[in-house]
């Protein structure tokens, strides 16, 4: 990639929101730009921050025609060059669904060969798209001073605090205190149960003083006090999350995830359920509720801590069996069972299409699939696979778990052909 003229700017009118959060335009020399910070329909002055053979990459710095949907940021933050963490502070909230509503949409039409409506659901716990962030990365500078990225950089951007954050998030007292020789923390918060967790990571595990705060620490891995590990309850269930360890970001999203995964799955009494990429549980231990103890759920995971939490989260439930195991397709194709259902929630970069090539492998056993995904573009591909081989896609739900910022979570249903 050439480096960008930071000095270029360009006049243009921005289209259809792409990934990555920006409008694309066209620039003069008929290169297709990404402009970030701009809605469809707006005419900007945007800067170059970055060029390749074939496209631009650019911040709308100016708004010459702006669009009715456009806000002004709640974040002192966010804006060119500022805060890389929300893409949409300066989107009306229904806009911003209707933006991802639209992203979706595409991405299924071009990728997996699918025309859909999308409709972005709002989940219940944040304020107006604010205060909802449960967990909170955070890097620290030499002099100790806590930053976010900028966009797309590793240069610093200092903050006081971030509005996306819940409120326990910052009475934790993290963002006020000096953090000499850390390199990177992260913020864990459970609100329901007042539990507060902060891990920090050192170079070459260096042991600095730590700071006065009122959320246990957790040093290079190491509890500091009693506990490495936050609780909190979803639907009823108590559930341990250590350090480290997957957990769903947004306040209401755990709760709106299960339940879309336990309506959408329809596990009886009786069936047997493999739930893959399973974190610490969270849906596995209420679909073995579900299932009953004539039933069974099991649970692959690869992270050993993830896969130690899953199993004390589980416990009481002998249905429940949690493998600690890498989801390949010969752990698919030979390594689960022959489960009547399948739930897979993987990382942003998708199972795979072999992955799900193995899963249609059991498409005589199995009576339904539900897919979660915060990656429409990955989850489009995966689903082409099982799509090409006549399943059909049942139901899809799309739920905005992450205000202010360009991601998504969909939530679907996928049946084999009978
Ligand atoms: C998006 S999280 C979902 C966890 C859980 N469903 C939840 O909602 O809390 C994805 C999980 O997959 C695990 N993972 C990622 N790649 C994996 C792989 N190839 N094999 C097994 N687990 C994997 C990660 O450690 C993480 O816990």
């Amino acid at each position: 990639m050439a480096g960008g003229d930071d000095t270029e700017l360009l006049e243009l009118v921005v289209g259809d929101i792409a990934g990555g959060g920006g409008c694309v335009g066209h620039a003069p020399d008929g290169r297709v730009a990404f402009v970030r910070h701009s809605l469809p329909g707006e005419r900007v002055v945007a800067r170059v921050t970055s060029t390749t053979s074939s496209f631009i990459r650019a911040d709308a710095v100016e708004i010459l025609d702006p669009s009715p949907d456009r806000v002004s940021p709640p974040c002192p933050h966010a804006g060119p060059g500022r805060c890389g963490g929300c893409d949409f502070q300066h989107v009306a909230l229904a806009t911003q669904r209707e933006l991802k509503a639209v992203r979706v949409a595409d991405q299924l039409q071009r990728v997996a060969g699918l025309a859909r409506d999308v409709h972005v659901e709002a989940v219940k716990g944040d304020r107006n798209g604010l205060a909802w962030r449960t967990r909170v990365r955070l890097a620290v500078d030499q002099s100790g001073h806590v930053a976010f990225r900028r966009h797309r950089s590793h240069e610093f951007k200092h903050v006081d605090h971030c509005p996306i954050a819940c409120d326990e998030v910052m009475q934790t007292g993290t963002f006020a205190a000096p953090w000499p020789a850390v390199e990177e923390l992260e913020i864990v918060v459970a609100p329901d149960t007042g539990e507060s967790l902060v891990s920090v990571e050192t170079a070459r595990n260096s042991k600095p003083r730590l700071p006065e705060i009122t959320a246990r620490m957790v040093l290079n891995g190491r509890a500091q006090q009693r506990s490495g590990a936050v609780h909190t309850n979803v639907s009823g269930i108590s559930f341990r999350v250590s350090a480290g360890v997957f957990w769903q970001v947004h306040i209401g999203a755990a709760e709106a995830l299960t339940d879309a995964v336990r309506s959408m799955l329809g596990a009886g009494h009786d069936d047997s359920v493999v739930d893959l990429y399973a974190g610490a549980g969270l849906f596995s231990v209420a679909l073995a509720r579900d299932v009953g103890p004539g039933g069974s759920v099991l649970a692959v995971e690869r992270d050993r801590r993830a896969c130690a939490d899953a199993e004390y989260n589980g416990k009481g439930l002998p249905q429940l069996r949690v493998k600690r195991a890498s989801i390949t397709t010969s752990l698919v194709e030979r390594g689960i069972g022959r489960p009547h259902l399948a739930v897979l929630d993987p990382a942003r970069e998708g199972a795979g299409t072999s992955v799900m090539a193995a899963l249609h492998g059991h498409a005589s056993t199995l009576r339904r699939l539900v897919y979660v995904s915060c990656e429409p573009s990955s989850f489009s591909r995966d689903i082409r696979v099982l799509l090409e081989q006549h399943w059909t896609l049942t139901s899809l739900r799309a739920l905005d778990i992450f205000p202010m910022t360009e991601h998504v979570e969909l939530v679907a249903a996928l049946e084999p052909p009978s």
